[in-house]
């Protein structure tokens, strides 16, 4: 039914997914009862672990007033106010669904602004399914070529030249390169693209069997 068994490919591990029934806290049980502390949390976006008592409360409050509304609420604007107040920099807000949207978005508009359609990014780094931010994500020593100007590496077959021709791929790691392909590229970039916490193969790897 689902390709490779699952819907989603970054959970494939080695001898098959773990299938999950239910989570609490910091630890989450699968189809056959086993218990697992949960070191990846939904790849940390559940900061306050599984079910988390005042968080199903606020839920449940809320589906009983409707929960897909094709208008703007109240709750949005509370939410981005929160937002910004707590982070420096930040004053204006688009609500999104996913990073994969998140950063398409933050491209089109560095696009927009600046009238530029290249970006740049880190060799390896992941950002999302969009087509630009997918370059090079997984290249390796037959394609990467020179290190200190790493080609852009498409990830899918088929993917358009167009795109990889609007990437500027930099060496993660390498300052003084990344600074010289930058100064290089600048007049035609519209942005570049960096995680601060970059996840990488093994770094997925992070449920740990307890019981
Ligand atoms: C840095 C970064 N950007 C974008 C994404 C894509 O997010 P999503 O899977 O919600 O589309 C991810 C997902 O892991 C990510 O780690």
């Amino acid at each position: 039914m689902f390709p490779d068994g699952t819907s989603r490919v970054t959970i494939d591990r080695s001898s098959g997914p773990v299938y999950i029934d239910r989570g609490m806290g910091s630890y989450v049980f699968d189809v056959d009862g086993r218990r697992f502390l949960d070191l990846n949390c939904n790849f940390m976006t559940l900061i306050h672990g599984h079910a988390f008592a005042p968080v199903v409360e606020a839920i449940t409050t809320q589906l009983h007033r409707g929960s897909c509304f094709a208008n703007p609420t109240e709750s949005e604007i509370e939410l981005a106010e929160l937002l910004c107040a707590r982070i420096p920099r930040l004053d204006r807000v688009r609500f999104v669904n996913t990073g994969t949207e998140a950063v398409l978005f933050a491209i089109k508009a560095a696009r927009a602004f600046t009238g530029r359609s290249k970006i740049a990014k880190l060799e390896g780094a992941y950002h999302g399914a969009y087509d630009w931010a997918e370059v090079s994500l997984a290249a390796n020593p037959d394609n990467w070529g020179d290190p200190a100007a790493p080609n852009s590496t498409p990830s899918y077959r088929g993917a358009p030249g167009g795109v990889l021709d609007d990437v500027v791929v930099l060496s993660f790691n390498d300052v003084t390169g990344v600074r010289q392909l930058l100064s290089l590229h600048a007049p035609q970039l519209a942005a570049v693209l960096l995680d601060p916490m970059p996840s990488l193969t093994a770094s997925q790897i992070s449920i740990a069997t307890l019981t």
